[in-house]
């Protein structure tokens, strides 16, 4: 009989309240800071993640179709790159799930006792996908957790011995820029065993204006889906921001190799949030940085995979040459 669940991940037993803590302390800080700022992994409350659902079927979105193309086409050849009749899929960052289904499909195609553990700092997210993977994958055991990525993979790695194979799909690795990337993956190879696989998906460097039009949609879904972070802020801490004076603002930073996403306040003007006992003070046209996605060449995530001890085994890029999903093998040893 399939399991099927997910935890919200407490240490010393702070439960929900601990994202919550972390969403004010974020919030407090970031607006303090010049430039002010607050970390993309608050876009995702329930609302923002019922938006993104809308940004990935934005035509001008192609990393979406891009990566499903891959996953359609190759799922099956990076199960055969994986060993044995168990096999443990985690999920990072896992949102709606709706490409990971492939995966899922050909791991139980390939292995008989597959676990699924998505891991999603968005609770409305994890529920609906828990719900939804349980109803599509009846044999499928599901334990997902929600929390941020690095405490979840804590979580998970203590005393792991089954195969994994860790998800890091849809260019989510994007939102690191490229020290903090490394960190992070050096981090979930402390986590994962020799011989464990990673699959990590990368939006590619290509035509700057393909790039734009992908974050700064003439439907104004991506500038709702930003906006909707200082919406957050009014429902979660009392905040009293007027969304009408603010406007989003993209770019991409050739240097850098990323697009930036900013708000920017249109007026000199003061926020009070009451949650955190205070209020915030714009300049006019004074920017909030809110996301930075990384692009990479097939030479940068060579590059990345063997800094952080990870061997590559295979590429896999779509018809356009949009997307990378690069599966790497966990290298502790000979
Ligand atoms: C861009 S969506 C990608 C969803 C899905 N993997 C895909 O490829 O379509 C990013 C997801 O990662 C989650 N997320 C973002 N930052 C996170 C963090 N620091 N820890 C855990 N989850 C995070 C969000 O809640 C969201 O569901």
């Amino acid at each position: 009989m399939a399991t099927t669940g997910y935890r919200v991940l407490a240490p010393q037993d702070l439960g929900k309240d601990l994202l919550a803590r972390q969403f004010a302390l974020d919030v407090l800080n970031g607006l303090q800071e010049s430039p002010k700022r607050i970390p993309s992994r608050w876009f995702y409350d329930d609302e923002g993640s019922r938006i993104f659902q809308e940004i990935c079927d934005l035509p001008e979105y192609y990393l979406t179709r891009a990566e499903t193309e891959i996953l359609e086409r190759y799922a099956p050849a990076m199960m055969r790159r994986a060993s044995g009749d168990a096999l443990d899929v985690v999920d990072l960052g896992a949102g709606d799930g709706r490409k990971t289904g492939i995966v899922l499909q050909a791991a139980l195609a390939h292995a008989r006792d597959v676990q699924y553990v998505p891991i999603d700092i968005s609770e409305g997210a994890m529920a609906g996908l828990v719900a939804q993977m349980g109803t599509q994958f009846p044999q499928l055991h599901i334990s997902g957790i929600v929390g941020d990525y690095a405490d979840a993979l804590h979580y998970f790695s203590r005393g792991k011995t089954r195969p994994t194979l860790a998800l890091f799909l849809g260019s989510n690795i994007g939102n690191f820029d490229y020290p903090a990337a490394r960190l992070f993956l050096r981090d979930m190879w402390e986590g994962l065993n020799h011989g464990d696989l990673l699959l990590v998906g990368f939006d590619r460097k290509k035509d700057i204006s393909r790039l734009l039009a992908a974050y700064a949609d003439p439907k104004g879904v991506t500038a709702r889906f930003d906006l909707n972070v200082l919406a957050r802020i009014n429902r979660e801490l009392g905040g009293e921001f007027d969304l009408k004076r603010f406007d989003y603002h993209c770019v991409y930073n050739p240097v850098l190799g990323a697009i930036e996403a900013y708000l920017v306040s249109r007026e000199r003007q003061s926020v009070r949030v009451a949650a955190l006992g205070r209020a915030f003070e714009f300049e006019a046209w004074e920017p909030i940085h809110l996301e930075y996605s990384f692009k990479y060449n097939p030479t940068d995530v060579h590059h990345l995979a063997r800094a952080t001890g990870y061997e590559v085994v295979s590429e896999f890029t779509d018809s356009h040459e949009h997307f990378i999903d690069s599966l790497w093998r966990v290298r502790k040893h000979g």
